[in-house]
């Protein structure tokens, strides 16, 4: 990742802080009596004299649009009444003039608001730089029961957040670890969509793992991480108080009838008891203050250009995602061969062409998909509220008699075993791009187990079901099939098995038990393929025949994993391959429980101060006999095994005197 930042160290604890304020000079000036100004000093005194919103968040802009409109958004913390937060605007509003004279972009933050000018419209606007950081350096006791408690918390606290309306988007919360309780609170500005917030948090959280130089938050006990569109803030006392309950949409918006209740003033007693915390909290915190350094980092993070704003979800309804067949079989110009992008378990893929131009994929589901109209569009309106950056988008679905469409985003590169697996094609892959390829494989893997508000657990992770995008960024594929097709599914046992030969946990390949730990060993084959550049199901060594697995851990135990790595990889930090080679061998262990979750997984790989456990041997390999006996397969590496008791077993070679490899698995 690119970040350039510089570090102020101010030996400070957090509650003396005022304010900070971020000037963008890079945005442009503005002269004074310019009407720029006219309209600034307008949007900030309406602002300020504001008496009609009472739920903590202010949108105002005047002016024409155009270089010399003046757009405002300021945004109270969720949990402070409304008097404290005008009076926190008011001081904010007079204070960001004075810090930042003539600029024609600002962000303010304060104790409990915060505040952001600019001449761009910036309402509905995602915006995740600059950042402010403020850390408590007293380490946690537990640092790993700690992060891992953090991390549980605000993945939590994360979706609640998001999923408010657009008047507040807040959550606070706490979660155990060890001897201490860990409060959190997170917050987005409510003119965001659910997934935008989601992923400003998302980047948010990230920070915690990656700021500064050598993971400077990591294991510490408090922070306040502050970006224009969310913030987030963790400690281990409570210092929010009581969340008046979220402000209801008034039923036919009406802009000078407000008529939404006040959120309850919070109650005398409850005044004294924070007042009483607060004294408590600087009273305790005044023999530790030397040790309690604040620092704010201003990350000027180097972006692309940002993607187009996503739509919320409470836009898509199942009319809206309906195509008709005709359209799509114009589209793909009648399924023709030239169309035909590839051939799945669940059917044929094709490319189309739509009216407006736009390039969809196009899924046509093999005819015994075995489910209901009415089902299958509830389960595609649930499929296709899945969104994140990391996923492959599910734009639509068509219905027409036997015919069952899935109407996908077109993503242009190949997938990600055309170019890890490819002599040629491999050398485009270089250490930073693989790096990158994993973490987004790894976020989106655990949006889908945990952060989305279903719980999908994908069962046929692999190569071929990455796809990545023009800047080879990685899209997760084919997700959410066991909801689109149906399966028998109860107990998490199954009778049909999905998974794709050497990317399967044990578990599931042998008794169909799947969980999101065996998502995670297919994850961790995963990484051994991208570091290695091998396929596991045909991996060869030689003369010895071994898989990637085997090989892996044998080597990383004898202390010789740089055997591993592609040599195709010439440059490139050498320990942070080996930390990959690590991870994947942790998820390919035996024991379901010692397999890390995704969570934690994605803390792993953006945290070099995480020490990682020692991985036990990997679950299988081509030697374990258990496994010989029972799995069958077709060998082709993109078939499906399909109902495991009954297909006629297959014995896998146990020496290369057997057979030769490429014999068996044909590509
Ligand atoms: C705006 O003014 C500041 C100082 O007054 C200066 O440093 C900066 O370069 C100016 N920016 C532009 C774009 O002129
Ligand atoms: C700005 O306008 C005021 C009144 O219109 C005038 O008195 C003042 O001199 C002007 N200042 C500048 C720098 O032009
Ligand atoms: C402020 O937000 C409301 C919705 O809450 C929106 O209708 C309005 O257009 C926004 N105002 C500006 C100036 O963007
Ligand atoms: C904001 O002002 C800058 C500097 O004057 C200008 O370059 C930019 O185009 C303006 N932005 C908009 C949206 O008008
Ligand atoms: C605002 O400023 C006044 C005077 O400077 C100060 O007394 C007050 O505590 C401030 N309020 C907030 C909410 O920061
Ligand atoms: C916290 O831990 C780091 C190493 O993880 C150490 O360098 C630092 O001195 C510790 N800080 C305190 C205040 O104990
Ligand atoms: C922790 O949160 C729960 C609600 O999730 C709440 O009932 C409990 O009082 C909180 N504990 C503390 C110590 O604040």
């Amino acid at each position: 990742m690119l970040f350039i930042f510089s570090c102020i160290l101010l030996h400070l604890a957090f509650l003396t802080i005022a304010q900070t304020d971020f000037c963008s000079n890079d945005v442009g000036n503005y002269t004074t009596n310019s009407s720029f100004q006219r309209n600034l000093n307008s949007v900030l005194s309406s602002l300020d004299s504001n008496t009609q919103i009472d739920y903590g968040f202010y949108n105002l802009s005047v002016g024409q649009p155009g270089p010399d409109q003046a757009n405002v958004i300021a945004l109270c913390r969720g949990d402070i009444g409304v008097d404290e937060c005008q009076n926190c605007i008011r001081n904010s509003s007079g204070k960001i003039l004075q810090v930042c004279p003539n600029q024609k972009e600002a962000f303010g933050v304060a104790d409990t608001c915060i505040l952001r000018y600019s001449n761009k419209s910036i309402f509905g606007v995602m915006e995740e730089k600059p950042v402010s950081i403020l850390v408590n350096v007293v380490n946690a006791t537990d640092v790993n029961q700690f992060n891992q408690a953090l991390q549980t918390l605000m993945s939590r606290l994360r979706s609640t957040a998001a999923s408010g309306n657009s008047l507040r988007k807040f959550a606070t919360g706490n979660e155990t670890a060890g001897f201490d309780t860990i409060y959190g609170l997170v917050q987005c500005t409510p003119d965001l969509s659910e997934p935008q917030c989601d992923e400003c948090i998302a980047g948010a959280i990230r920070v915690i793992a990656t700021c500064c130089d050598d993971g400077q938050l990591v294991g510490r006990q408090g922070a306040r991480i502050t970006r224009p569109s969310c913030n987030l803030r963790y400690e281990v006392y409570s210092f929010f108080g009581f969340t008046p309950a979220t402000p209801q949409l008034p039923a036919s918006p009406s802009p000078q009838a407000p008529s939404v209740p006040p959120p309850p003033p919070p109650a005398e007693g409850k005044k004294r008891n924070n007042a009483r915390t607060i004294i408590i909290i600087v009273v305790s915190t005044v023999s530790v203050v030397i040790l309690m350094i604040s620092c704010i980092c201003l990350y000027l993070r180097i972006r692309k250009p940002k993607e187009k704003a996503e739509t919320g979800d409470e836009t898509i309804t199942p009319e809206s995602l309906q195509f008709d067949f005709s359209t799509i079989r114009a589209a793909t110009d009648n399924f023709s061969e030239e169309n035909k992008l590839g051939q799945g378990g669940f059917g044929s893929v094709y490319k189309g062409t739509l009216s407006n131009g736009q390039e969809v994929a196009v899924k046509r589901l093999s005819k015994d998909s075995g489910q209901g109209d009415l089902e299958f569009k509830n389960e595609v309106l649930l499929v296709a509220k899945l969104q994140h950056r990391n996923l492959v988008r599910l734009q639509g679905f068509c219905l027409q008699g036997i015919e069952r469409l899935l109407i996908y985003e077109f993503v242009p590169n190949a997938s990600l075993d055309h170019f890890v697996f490819n002599q040629a094609r491999r050398a485009q892959l270089d250490w930073e791009r693989r790096y990158k390829i994993i973490g987004g494989i790894a976020r989106g893997l655990l949006y889908l187990h945990e952060d989305s508000r279903l719980r999908i657990i994908h069962r046929d992770l692999k190569a071929s079901n990455i796809l990545l995008d023009a800047d080879m960024n990685p899209k997760i594929s084919d997700f959410g099939m066991a909801k689109l097709f149906v399966m028998d599914e109860t107990q998490g046992n199954t009778s049909r098995i999905v998974g794709t030969y050497g990317y399967m946990a044990p578990e599931y390949a042998m008794h169909g038990q799947f969980s999101v730990k065996s998502d995670v060993f297919s994850f961790g084959v995963l990484i051994l393929e991208i570091v290695s550049g091998q396929k596991n199901n045909c991996f060869r060594n030689g003369e010895t025949v071994e898989d990637l697995l085997s090989y892996a851990w044998r080597n990383w135990r004898e202390g010789t994993g740089l055997n591993v790595i592609d040599p195709a990889l010439s440059t490139g930090p050498r320990t942070e391959m080996m930390r990959c080679i690590q991870i994947g061998l942790l998820c390919v262990q035996e024991n379901i429980a010692d397999r890390p979750t995704m969570a934690s997984i994605v803390l792993m790989l953006s945290s070099y101060s995480l020490t990682l456990p020692v991985p036990s041997q990997p679950a299988f390999s081509m030697n374990s006999s258990t496994y010989q006996s029972d799995i069958s397969s077709s060998m082709d590496s993109n078939s499906r095994v399909t109902n495991s008791s009954e297909a006629k077993t297959e014995a896998l070679p146990l020496s290369a005197n057997e057979a030769s490899i490429t014999e068996l698995y044909p590509r």
